[in-house]
């Protein structure tokens, strides 16, 4: 189904006409499970997206319906409550906004998303920015990105449940065609780093997800607050390990347990990595690149322990191809992806020999997308 249909569908089944608003999934190349530590990010927006056909309603009603699930719900703006499914995405962020002062208006959604489910893309910050992009829109704000990627944080942390930091939904928020955005988390400064054209993006999806996912999520943030705790008793600046240098954390690794200590140093080392990765490709740097990206897949494999079997072969089967600048798994970990940057010219010979490689060796076989850095969340005209 392509964006035009899910407009047609939208006046099938709602009987009136509609705006369409997208907001992207992403890939991160480096910076994982730093934003919640204050720290640094270096994602790319992707062209895989979720969609909404909108209308705004006169009566305070939402209601929306998934074409991914085939499933709609309905809620009073005034009372929204918690169903445990799918729809906490959106509903959440229409709690959130309103949270944060705006008035909405009741509306009608038609949401279809391009971003695979539970993959390690992002769709959850995809669908949430895009409804919160079309409601503020349809009610008549000018939409404030800042704010927006805010409140959509804000909806997974005390709506949904989850944890999450800041990334996804900035990204979703911020993407820019052909660059990666270097993010500091704390000031949410950012800026622009290009992608060189002839290196694609590929995506590796392990078609495996461990149930483990959001609970060892959740204790790999708690770990680090207890990092924070214990070492801020003898380095007050310490408010996170943003504020952590390694020389620090060596000089201190006693008042630690070692398993403390082993998450911190993958935080602190991966903060540093993310700015030499910017200026590696920056600076055309292939062999540092490479270096980067494999200290930091083996930093979340060994230190922070978020990689699995399935993720940590499908980056060694990456390593074996021509052409490829570097390899590591993206995003939460436990299953879902890994990015490749890949030279343009080999990325055809590199996707069928790792499918085929990973293929004999698993049974599964994964899905491979070559994407582009793409913008961020707005209003949106089906595709050409
Ligand atoms: C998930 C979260 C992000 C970030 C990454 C790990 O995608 O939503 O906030 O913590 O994991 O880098």
């Amino acid at each position: 189904m392509d964006e035009a249909q899910v407009l047609t569908n939208f006046t099938a089944m709602f009987g009136s006409a509609a705006a369409l608003y997208q907001a992207p999934g992403r890939v991160n190349l480096i910076g994982e499970h730093t934003d919640y530590n204050n720290g640094f990010v270096l994602p790319a927006a992707i062209d895989l997206a979720c969609w909404a056909a909108a209308a705004v309603r006169d009566d305070g009603i939402l209601r929306i319906y998934s074409a991914n699930f085939d499933e709609s719900v309905e809620c009073d703006l005034g009372g929204l409550q918690r169903s445990g499914k799918w729809s906490d995405y959106p509903v959440g962020v229409a709690w959130a906004l309103q949270q944060a002062g705006y008035r909405l208006r009741g509306a009608d959604l038609y949401i279809r998303s391009d971003v695979p489910l539970g993959a390690g893309l992002s769709s959850s910050a995809a669908i949430e920015v895009c409804v919160g992009y079309a409601l503020l829109d349809l009610s008549g704000h000018t939409v404030d990105r800042i704010r927006l990627a805010l409140s959509c944080q804000r909806a997974e942390n005390e709506f949904v449940g989850a944890r999450c930091g800041i990334m996804d939904q900035f990204i979703s928020c911020y993407g820019q065609a052909g660059h990666a955005i270097l993010l500091d988390c704390r000031s949410l400064d950012y800026r622009l780093v290009a992608l060189p054209d002839q290196m694609q993006l590929v995506v590796c999806n392990t078609m495996v997800k461990h149930s483990v996912a959001t609970s060892e999520y959740n204790t790999r943030r708690s770990q680090c607050e207890e990092g924070v705790r214990r070492l801020a008793e003898v380095l007050p600046h310490v408010k996170s390990l943003r504020d952590v240098t390694l020389p620090e954390l060596e000089q201190h690794r006693g008042r630690l347990p070692d398993i403390i200590y082993r998450r911190c140093r993958h935080v602190v080392t991966e903060n540093e990595r993310v700015h030499r990765l910017a200026s590696a490709l920056q600076n055309g740097q292939t062999g540092e690149i490479n270096r980067l990206m494999a200290d930091s897949h083996r930093s979340m494999r060994d230190d922070y322990q978020i990689s699995c079997a399935e993720l940590d072969l499908m980056v060694e089967l990456a390593c074996q191809q021509k052409g490829v600048f570097g390899a590591r798994m993206t995003g939460g970990g436990f299953g879902g992806c890994t990015i490749n940057l890949v030279n343009a010219a080999d990325s055809l010979e590199f996707q069928q020999r790792v499918a085929a490689a990973y293929r004999s060796a698993t049974g599964l076989n994964p899905d491979i997308y070559v994407r582009k850095a793409s913008d961020g969340a707005g209003p949106a005209r089906p595709r050409a």
